[in-house]
């Protein structure tokens, strides 16, 4: 018997409730079309030493664009003008994105890191994008800094989408978790994981053991209990690191695990920025039965302060999280 296919559009829409007028249900398919755009040219990724490398100059004589400038300015250039945003952040830009004046403005708010994992690009391993949606917190005016700087307990939508063997979004409106795969022939996103739930028992932690020497004694302590050195409850693991935020966690959203970018020495708040990688990956984390922590407190209570504050995170299944801030609070 052949399965239902549904297409993101589809499952968007039926989703929606019967009282919205489709503004976000809008700004989703945006994302879905950026997704698409992005998913081409990092397909073609593998073709610049080619056609020239990142930076160098091509036989037109232009400056080869960065990937990931080129994701930033391809979510602009899509998002500003559909009237369904007040501002924008994206991981790389200093400023927030104002919506230009000429162009009606909407009642969203988009922060995105364009392209997670960078230091992958260049080696054909998978990359990403990560996005959050709040509401604007003052219809009357145009976007502020005040509408970005909201706790990620307050967005009304989060995901991401995964560049890998295949091109996946992965999303969540506080409804369940939901994935759907890119396919190539159809050009269509097809359902194809709904209802993500954290496994358990979990299977992986993932994390840069090159740094142990720069973690607190909590931290490192409590890599010894995931290597299940210590006392009876350890878990039984096995460690996976990729180097792609979304990419590590997409595995460990599928198998169960724990994604761990701590504090260091001399960078007390680790690397992780709150805004565009851990606000929207706690989303979705919660809403698959996880928890984040930045080892003391939830991530989705944490008020940004700063467009590009970092973060310790901590973030998977719920009890190996939650053993993280035990190990931390004895430091
Ligand atoms: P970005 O490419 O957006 O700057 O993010 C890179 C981040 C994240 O994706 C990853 O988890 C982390 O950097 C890896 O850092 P290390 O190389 O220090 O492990
Ligand atoms: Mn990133
Ligand atoms: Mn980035």
């Amino acid at each position: 018997m052949m399965e239902k296919i549904q297409t993101i559009e589809r499952f968007i829409f039926d989703q929606q409730p019967e009282t919205a007028h489709g503004e976000f249900t809008n700004l989703l398919y945006d994302i879905a079309l950026v997704a698409k755009l992005i998913a081409h040219k990092t397909n073609r990724a593998g073709l610049v030493d080619i056609l020239g490398r990142a930076g160098a100059v091509n036989i037109q004589g232009e400056i080869q664009q960065k990937l990931d400038v080129f994701a930033d300015e391809m979510i602009v250039r899509i998002c500003d003008h559909s009237g369904r945003l007040c501002v924008m952040a994206s991981e790389e830009r200093e400023e927030i994105i104002p919506i230009p004046a000429k162009y009606k403005k909407g009642s969203y708010v988009l922060v995105f890191d364009p392209l997670d994992g960078s230091s992958n690009i260049d080696v054909n391993v998978s990359i990403g994008t990560i996005f959050g949606i709040y509401r604007c917190t003052d219809w009357d005016l145009r976007g502020r800094l005040e509408d970005v700087l909201q706790p990620p307990r307050d967005l009304v939508a989060a995901g991401y989408i995964l560049f890998g063997a295949s091109t996946l979004m992965v999303y969540s409106t506080g409804q369940g978790v939901h994935g759907f795969t890119l396919d190539l022939e159809l050009g269509e996103f097809l359902l194809s994981h709904q209802d993500m739930c954290l496994p358990e028992p979990p299977a992986f932690y993932s994390t840069n053991h090159a740094y142990f020497q720069r973690w607190s004694p909590g931290v490192q302590n409590y890599t010894r209990w995931l290597q299940g050195q210590g006392d009876m409850d350890a878990p039984t693991l096995s460690s996976r690191y990729i180097g792609s935020l979304v990419a590590d966690f997409h595995r460990n959203l599928l198998r169960g695990g724990v994604f761990y970018y701590p504090a260091e020495h001399d960078k007390p708040n680790g690397k992780i920025r709150l805004l565009y990688e851990a606000g929207p990956l706690a989303f979705l984390i919660h809403q698959a039965g996880g928890y984040a922590s930045d080892g003391f407190r939830s991530i989705l209570d944490i008020v940004p302060t700063d467009l590009h504050q970092r973060v310790p995170l901590f973030i998977g299944n719920e009890s190996l999280v939650r053993k993280a801030e035990s190990f931390i609070r004895q430091d």
